[in-house]
């Protein structure tokens, strides 16, 4: 049977020395949140999509456990168990039997506590790095089950691409839709939002009757990326945790008419917040659209992005 190439390209960054792995951010395209379980945890039903906007992990051989970091807001994070690069590469040990050694360098471009799962990407970035640091020759499946036990979105950032997620978000299959990329553009807030934080908000709104009801299937946006067509698209996008970050965060409502006004298709808050993604027409829309946002004062950076994206990858 012929290796698959990924397989190749794992084997080959082992033998030459460190092993880079590139891990794209999220956005939901729909994210449906039903009732708080026993665990905790909701029951969502999202669409998830990988968008170019990447961190990225270096790996090399070491004696024992070091972890380096840079770029956005590598110096808010902790280099203990809290971080989820070092809990993903004690749970990859200790799943495979192997100690826990690794120097990482972590370049971060994809911004904490923001909605676009950053530090699930991370732990993504890890888990593949490590894998093949250590010639452990886990399959995705496999990677995806340990990912699990890391956070809710950290499947998917193994996986990529558009993808439904069920359960709290862990069980992820691809969405089979005609390829066609789409442009959006990404606001950065000022601070983060906590996911926890957000999710409370919603059951407070919902039990003093303040929220929408909750959104549907998922059957709108799978229909929509179907048809290829961004206006129709634009009008399918759902997010029930957007009233509960806006009322954590009214100055959102400001950034999200600001991307409309600026000629954006449609502005959606991306998971928990606080980031706000603007799907655009195309490549110069959305240009066009990140000038008049950096320009509107309504949130701290800007960026373009294009999605859908593989999830962790070598390279
Ligand atoms: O899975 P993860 O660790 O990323 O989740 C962080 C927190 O977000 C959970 O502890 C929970 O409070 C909330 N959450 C939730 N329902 C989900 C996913 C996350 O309530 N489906």
């Amino acid at each position: 049977m012929t290796e698959p190439l990924w397989e190749q390209e794992r084997r080959y960054q082992t033998a030459a020395g460190p092993v880079r792995v590139r891990v794209p951010a999220k956005i939901n395209l729909h994210l449906g949140v039903g009732p708080l379980r026993d665990d905790g945890y909701h029951e969502v039903t999202t669409v998830y999509h990988a968008v170019s906007l990447y961190d990225e992990i270096t790996a090399r051989p070491a004696e024992t456990l070091v972890l380096t970091m840079d770029g956005e807001g590598a110096d808010q994070l902790a280099l203990d168990e809290t971080n989820l690069v070092i809990r993903a590469v004690q749970v990859l040990a200790e799943a495979t039997g192997r100690p826990p050694h690794a120097r990482l360098h972590l370049r971060k471009r994809i911004p904490l506590a923001a909605g676009l799962a950053g530090g699930s990407a991370d732990a993504a970035a890890t888990l593949v790095a490590c894998d093949a640091l250590w010639g452990t020759g886990l399959g995705r499946e496999e990677l995806a089950s340990i990912a699990a036990r890391l956070g809710s979105d950290v499947p998917f950032l193994v996986l990529g691409g558009t993808a439904l997620g069920r359960g709290r978000g862990e069980q992820v299959s691809p969405v089979l839709a005609p390829g066609r990329a789409w442009h959006w553009v990404l606001a950065l807030a000022d601070g983060g939002l906590s996911t926890p934080d957000v999710y409370r908000e919603l059951d407070r709104l919902r039990a003093a009757g303040e929220a929408p009801s909750p959104a549907g299937s998922s059957d709108g946006i799978l229909a929509a990326l179907r048809q290829r067509d961004a206006a129709v698209l634009a009008a399918s996008l759902v997010n029930d945790l957007q009233p509960a970050a806006v009322s954590l965060r009214p100055s959102l409502r400001d950034t999200l008419d600001a991307g409309v006004a600026a000629g954006s298709l449609a502005g959606i808050v991306s998971g928990s917040g606080p980031t706000c993604a603007f799907l655009c027409r195309d490549a110069a829309n959305a240009d066009a659209v990140a000038r008049a946002l950096e320009a509107s004062g309504t949130c701290r950076a800007v960026r373009t992005a294009v999605g859908p994206v593989p999830g962790a990858r070598l390279g």
